[in-house]
């Protein structure tokens, strides 16, 4: 069965685009490189054993991307292709306002003329804002948005639960990812952050390779054990998994779930268990909060593993192990770093 996966060079889309093949399933992959290199296709190719059909398309390209949904004939489509950066974000909200929402009514209204079955939405749980209770399920009310990209992500989803109501044979699924972090086990693929990253791990990973001097941990004055921000690490192969799964799930049309291993980890914890399972030190100093950082959040998961029998299988330290394998590789044969 034919799965097309917009943005699937990405850091989420290629590890699924891995895992879709593993449970039989044949990933059709869009992708234009803004956000990735041209090496992530080869390398997915090295992990199957085989070739895999790869489109170099714009998302935006109505004309293309009907007449590759007109070939391929997928029977879902998993729509990672957007930009994911908070800060940017606020610097530079029309880019996200256009890659983010205007590309996907541009899609949809592509596949209004086509039968699909399964529509899978790379959500985030940035959808929350500041929660007044944690962990956060998925009847948690949603706040405002704090950053032009978590408002991207509350429309989407507004505009696909609209959209799909018209179309009852899609099962639409919305899956509210939580930190994203690892590599695949191979390190032939993993993130690869343009220019200084914003996240915690590429950052810490880069500073421990000597490409950063330090790391600055934004804030040690919050309300936590340690002063320091807690999120919900989950290794990206776990997140892949949950794709898939999503695309048998026959349980209902509209479907939303959290995707995070349900328990909060420090920022400082994430640096110290770095420094463990990989046993070096990393520099690191104290800074001012972010701007848009929510003190807290962690998923309750217990609706996904109900209903999709999903269940994380790395462990953080695993995650952080693998992220740092991949930052050597990407030194050692790219030379990036
Ligand atoms: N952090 C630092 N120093 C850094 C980078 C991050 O201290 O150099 C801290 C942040 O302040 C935060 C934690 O590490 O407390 C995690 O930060 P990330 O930037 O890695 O992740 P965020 O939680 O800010 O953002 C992630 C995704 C977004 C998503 C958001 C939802 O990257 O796409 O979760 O909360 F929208």
């Amino acid at each position: 069965m034919k799965i097309l996966l917009t943005g699937g060079a990405g850091f989420i889309g290629s590890h699924t685009a891995v895992e879709l093949v593993n449970e039989g399933y044949e990933p059709i992959i869009i992708d234009d490189f803004r956000n990735s290199k041209s090496f992530v296709i080869e390398n997915i190719e090295k992990i199957i054993g085989r070739k895999v059909v790869f489109h170099c398309t714009d998302i935006g390209d109505q004309e293309k991307i009907s007449s590759i949904i007109k070939q391929e004939k997928p029977v879902g489509i998993i729509h990672f292709a957007a930009d994911k950066a908070v800060n940017e974000s606020v610097k530079n909200p029309l880019k996200y306002y256009h890659n983010n929402i205007v590309n996907l009514i541009k899609l949809l209204s592509v596949i209004d003329k086509h039968n699909i079955d399964s529509f899978i939405f790379s959500s985030s749980c940035t959808v929350y804002g500041s929660p007044s209770f944690i962990p956060v399920n998925e009847k948690t009310p949603i706040q405002p948005a704090f950053s032009p990209y978590g408002y991207t992500k509350q429309v989407g989803e507004k505009i696909l639960t609209d959209f799909f109501k018209t179309k009852q044979q899609t099962s639409l699924t919305m899956l509210r990812y939580f930190n994203p972090i690892g590599a695949h086990p191979s390190s032939l693929i993993g993130e690869l952050p343009l220019g200084v990253p914003s996240n915690l791990v590429p950052y810490i990973t880069q500073t421990a390779i000597g490409k950063r001097k330090e790391l600055t941990i934004f804030g040690n004055d919050y309300n936590t054990a340690d002063g320091t921000c807690i999120r919900d690490y989950i290794h990206v192969v776990d997140l892949a998994r949950a794709h898939v799964l999503s695309l048998k799930n026959k349980h209902s049309y509209n479907n939303i779930y959290n995707v995070g291993v349900g328990n909060g980890k420090s920022v400082l914890e994430v640096v110290h268990s770095f420094e463990e399972i990989n046993n070096l030190k990393v520099n690191y100093q104290f800074g001012e909060r972010r701007d848009g950082d929510v003190p807290e959040i962690y998923a309750d998961n217990h609706l996904i593993k109900t209903e999709l029998k999903w269940e994380p299988i790395f462990s953080l330290k695993e995650a952080l192990h693998h992220a740092w394998a991949w930052e050597r590789e990407l030194k050692s044969k790219y030379k990036i770093g």
